[in-house]
């Protein structure tokens, strides 16, 4: 990964590849953001340069600045009004321009950044995130940017924690991208707990794996379910970070379907490469864990992956099964058998089966809060889109999550849960169905489904991030193609929101 670091040293005496800039779309033209640059933001708006948002415009340092060239970057609109939401709009403009820059400056040992001027954690998360580049199957040319330093006015601590905060933050995103990026055919179940067992462990935490066996012993149904079509069997990784009196517990789910075929219910061929990435939830929860550790945030948290590869073979779970829940365990850690029953009508609406039985085996920490999060619905990319995830759960952190994910910049929305959606999954046969049997408000009725598993008193939330959690398009901003790492940041977010940290 790009290394980051912050300087106290005038930006234009340094002798680097390049040196980048701000600035702001004003009424007659770009208008530099810090005031040392003024000439070389009016040499960048005869090469073209506007101040729009995420454009970047190069041009020599010669005559201007020490450095070689001079990456101008647009970062928006002047933050003339003190409005909460225009905060977070100039804050993901910053966040974009950066990640803008750093794909600018790809192929350069070392580049000075002056946007930390305008917003430090911002400018950090964005540079290093704009930086990633997944370099498993082809060495990308050219390479991305070695080394970019911040500079800052006073290397106060203030300044150095907030630059720390946002390593920590990128270096988890870039993690959940990493797996998310890894072809389906290197990332089976079990490799995806060992990677995840590997890293917890490796951050000192508690690092839990069940494998087939262990998960037919204590009755996860849902997740052998969908997971016995492949040769490659299903795992359900925990891991876990408690600080010593944590001021809150919270339970983070994430959906890890390695490869969503559809299985015998089988998906177009259209696409379905993109089925990759149907890990997303899983990857996040487990980043999220392992960075909530390293910040040492005061609350206790641990992430439970649902992981299954779904696929059609002569052993599949078929339409029309009946499959039971993870109910709890006996004494002798043998499943009681008293979960709730599915009737299984699509063999693709497999996300909420194993999501069911992790979101029973989170419940039984008794936590606070539970984070569920998934690539669980087509239909919350028919509702909202690529870019915003549809937020559901009880109202109040609901709310609180769309609210937190605007902020961070990976957009969301609070969806209802209509109560006459409910009636849907009423089964004949057994306790439920997995689809509805009217069509309609997808998004919704699977939140409705994983309601039924969440213990009463625990305030949750629902995190559908069909469309966000990937790429599919061309890099934009600070977000590469493929993996995104949505919606980690959203989460951690949350966390120190409810650890009351900065
Ligand atoms: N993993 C998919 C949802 C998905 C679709 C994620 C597109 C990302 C992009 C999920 O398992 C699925 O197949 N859902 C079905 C549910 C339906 C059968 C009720 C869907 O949305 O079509
Ligand atoms: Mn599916
Ligand atoms: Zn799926």
């Amino acid at each position: 990964m790009t290394q980051l670091t912050v300087s106290t040293a005038a930006p234009a005496a340094a002798k680097v590849d390049a040196l980048v800039v701000a600035a702001y779309r004003g009424a007659d033209g770009p208008i530099a953001a810090d005031l040392a640059f003024e000439a070389a933001v009016a040499a960048a708006q005869l090469a073209g340069a506007t101040g729009k948002p995420g454009s970047v415009t190069t041009i020599p340092g010669a005559g201007l600045v020490a450095a070689d060239r001079i990456v101008v970057v647009g970062v928006g609109a002047t933050p003339d009004s003190d409005s909460a939401a225009d905060a977070s709009t100039h804050h993901e403009n910053l966040r974009k321009a950066a990640g803008a820059a750093s794909r600018a400056v790809a192929g350069h040992a070392k580049v000075v950044s002056t946007l930390g001027e305008i917003g430090l954690s911002a400018a950090a998360e964005g540079h290093l995130l704009g930086a990633y580049v997944f370099d498993s199957y082809k060495k990308p040319t050219p390479p991305p940017v070695e080394a970019i330093v911040l500079a800052v006015g006073s290397a106060a601590k203030a300044a150095k924690d907030a630059v720390a905060r946002a390593v920590i933050t990128a270096e988890a995103v870039a993690f959940a991208r990493d797996l998310i990026n890894s072809a389906p055919n290197d990332l089976p179940p079990a490799v995806f707990a060992d990677r995840a067992a590997a890293a917890g462990k490796a951050a000192g935490l508690t690092v839990e794996v069940l494998d087939e066996k262990a998960l037919a012993k204590a009755g996860y149904g849902g997740i052998l379910g969908v997971g016995s079509g492949s040769s490659r069997p299903p795992r359900l990784v925990r891991v876990s970070y408690t600080p010593v009196k944590p001021r809150a517990k919270v339970a983070l789910v994430g959906k890890g379907i390695t490869f969503d075929s559809g299985g015998l219910s089988i998906k177009p061929a259209a696409k379905m490469d993109q089925m990759t990435s149907d890990m997303s939830g899983a990857a996040a929860v487990v980043a999220t864990v392992l960075a909530a550790a390293r910040l040492r945030l005061p609350i206790a948290v641990t992430a439970t992956a649902a992981l299954a590869e779904n696929l059609p073979s002569g052993s599949a779970y078929r339409p029309g099964d009946v499959l039971r829940h993870y109910g709890g365990t006996t004494a002798k850690g043998v499943g009681t058998g008293n979960g709730k029953t599915v009737h299984v009508l699509n063999t693709d609406a497999e996300g909420r089966l194993v999501l069911a039985d992790a979101i029973v085996r989170a419940c039984e920490d008794n936590p606070d809060y539970l984070l569920e999060t998934s690539t669980l619905t087509g239909a919350q990319i028919v509702a909202l889109g690529n870019r915003t995830m549809g937020v559901m759960g009880t109202p109040a952190l609901r709310d609180r999550v769309a609210e937190l994910a605007r902020q961070v910049g990976e957009g969301g929305w609070a969806m209802p849960l209509p109560e006459h959606l409910r009636e849907g999954l009423d089964s004949p046969l057994a306790d439920l169905q997995n689809i509805a049997g009217s069509p309609g408000g997808g998004m919704l009725v699977a939140g409705h489904y994983l309601s039924e598993f969440v213990d009463e008193g625990v305030s949750w939330a629902h995190l559908d991030v069909a469309g966000p959690a990937f790429n599919d398009a061309q890099s934009y901003g600070y977000t590469a193609s493929g993996g995104t790492g949505v919606p980690v940041r959203t989460l951690l977010a949350v966390l120190a929101d409810i650890a009351g940290t900065p």
